[in-house]
């Protein structure tokens, strides 16, 4: 109800057009939800160079690696602090047998990934290099379990081999393959996008087969059903209905939504675009907190107390691949519009953080809204991978509910909020994190923080001089992570002023 209000006042506010009285009341008195820091996750498929070339190069690549992992990726994703990797797809989730990816490399069948580009992979990355690779970043892992062609022996063996510590065959095995005690996975996918790649189900008939899947996947703490394609209400109903009152079998839903500027036979291109591509673009990313509501709404009727969380483990901008590179491989470079598009989304995950509990932008490395592109020993790091970066100060944040006024940014008839915000608190420090949408025209914006005195402020900005900046291999980065000044808070309030097309973190302490 009180989300609702908030976001009536921010539509209600914003159709004020003209007045120039931007404005951002914090409540910090009334900080009681947890911004789970698994919002700021990520997702790593079989797809394209995500995996190999991207995280994984073997221990005998001459670009410095680590067990076969590239180093300066590593060390990456840890300085932006990744908190969950979702893996192995996606798509390929739903053809990929577990055991064909462990025992020795030379033992390990190739298959041919039949959804991403017909490439034939060696399976030199597969169970124990996705685990290992997660102790080394410290994030959680969250494996996908393939219910479209797979078997439920074939899940719940790969649930016992990952978690168990009992003697059975599956441990077993395990222990012959160098690994003594069980990993700790906490999430399990039951299916990946049923309704399309996955299998091309009904909602009912995948009800019934999340209900079977999931009691034999024991051992898996929090099981995550398949949901929706964007505006599906439909599936959320018949999945949610269908499963209520399971509380030991569901305990997340899954929802994909993709940002597209045209759709899906012309996308549009990731760095050639004109000031309507980049309003529409922003324009289709704030579609986010409708779906929310509106699938929040659905979930509320059949989870009343708010148990099953929201997953939004596939989002991020979806443009042509970059010419010339392979169709199947969804390459795409990363502008400062990505920057937005991130900086919006994840300010909307955060203010809808009691149902929201994860949430994995597609995907890590070299494939669709990335954070890192490498190509052969160069790494690059994108204005998206900036963002996350400035924004992991919300991970495990308490959530400052807020009441936000803001002009609209207009164009060719149409119009949207200029800014978008979120803010949280921990340990004493207050983090706002706000957008200016429009690229022509900065936004002043009055902050009123409420009661407290604070006397340290710092800042930083994610921007650029040009909608379609990006940071290119060889080259100077055009979009950075930079300080930025601004004064001290006055009487509980702050004046403000945010550059066109930016991204930018306030933070303030006693
Ligand atoms: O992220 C790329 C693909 O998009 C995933 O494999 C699939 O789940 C979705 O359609």
């Amino acid at each position: 109800m009180k989300k609702a209000f908030l976001l009536l006042g921010v539509v209600c506010m914003a159709l004020f057009a003209g007045q120039a009285q931007n404005s951002l009341v914090l409540h910090p008195d009334n900080a009681g939800t947890k911004i789970n820091k698994e919002i700021y996750g990520h997702f790593a498929e079989h797809l394209g160079r995500c995996i190999y070339g991207g995280i994984y190069v073997g221990d005998t690549s001459g670009i410095p690696n680590i067990n076969g992992y590239r180093m300066d990726v590593v060390d990456a994703l840890k300085d932006m602090q990744i908190p969950v990797l979702r893996w192995p797809g996606g798509c390929f989730a739903d053809t990929y047998h577990w055991k064909d990816g462990i025992g020795p490399k030379e033992d390990r069948p190739s298959i041919v990934n039949v959804f991403w580009g017909g490439v034939t992979e060696d399976n030199s990355f597969g169970t124990h290099e996705f685990l290992n690779l997660c102790e080394l970043l410290g994030t959680e892992p969250y494996i996908s379990l393939n219910v479209g062609s797979g078997t439920v022996q074939e899940a719940a063996e790969w649930v016992e081999y990952v978690t168990s510590d009992n003697i059975s065959p599956m441990t077993d095995l395990r222990k012959k393959n160098g690994r003594d005690k069980p990993w700790h996975v906490k999430y399990w996918g039951i299916g990946n996008e049923s309704w399309g790649c996955g299998g091309d189900m009904r909602p009912e008939y995948y009800a019934d087969l999340f209900r079977r899947y999931a009691s034999y996947s024991k051992g898996a703490p929090f099981k995550i059903a398949c949901g929706a394609n964007s505006f599906d209400y439909n599936w959320t109903e018949t999945v949610m209905e269908r499963t209520r009152n399971k509380q030991n079998l569901m305990q997340g839903i899954s929802l994909h939504y993709y940002t597209l500027p045209y759709n899906w036979r012309h996308k549009g291109s990731a760095t050639d675009f004109n000031e309507k591509e980049w309003f529409t673009t922003l324009n289709k990313t704030l579609k986010m907190q409708e779906l929310i509501d509106k699938h929040g709404a659905i979930m509320d009727k059949y989870d009343p107390r708010g148990r099953v969380g929201l997953m939004v483990d596939e989002w991020g901008s979806w443009y042509d691949v970059e010419p010339g590179t392979n169709p199947g491989f969804l390459y795409q470079q990363n502008t400062l519009r990505d920057a937005l598009i991130a900086g919006i989304n994840l300010n909307i995950f955060n203010n809808n953080a009691q149902r929201v509990k994860m949430a994995n932008i597609a995907q890590v490395v070299n494939v669709l809204q990335a954070v890192i592109l490498t190509q052969g020993d160069e790494m690059v790091l994108t204005p998206t991978y900036y963002v996350f970066k400035m924004y992991k100060v919300h991970q495990d944040a308490m959530l400052i509910p807020t009441d936000l006024t803001c002009e609209n940014y207009e164009l060719e008839g149409e119009s949207m909020p200029a800014v978008n915000s979120s803010a949280s608190v921990k340990d004493g420090v207050m983090s706002i994190t706000l957008c200016n949408l429009n690229p022509n025209k900065e936004e002043p914006i009055e902050l009123n923080l409420g009661t407290e005195e604070y006397k340290k402020v710092s800042a930083q900005i994610v921007t650029g001089k040009k909608m379609a900046a990006y940071n290119d291999f060889g080259k100077a980065e055009e979009v950075t992570l930079t300080e930025w000044d601004i004064k001290k808070p006055k009487n509980g309030k702050m004046n403000v002023t945010l550059p066109s097309k930016s991204v930018v973190l306030i933070q303030l302490s006693k």
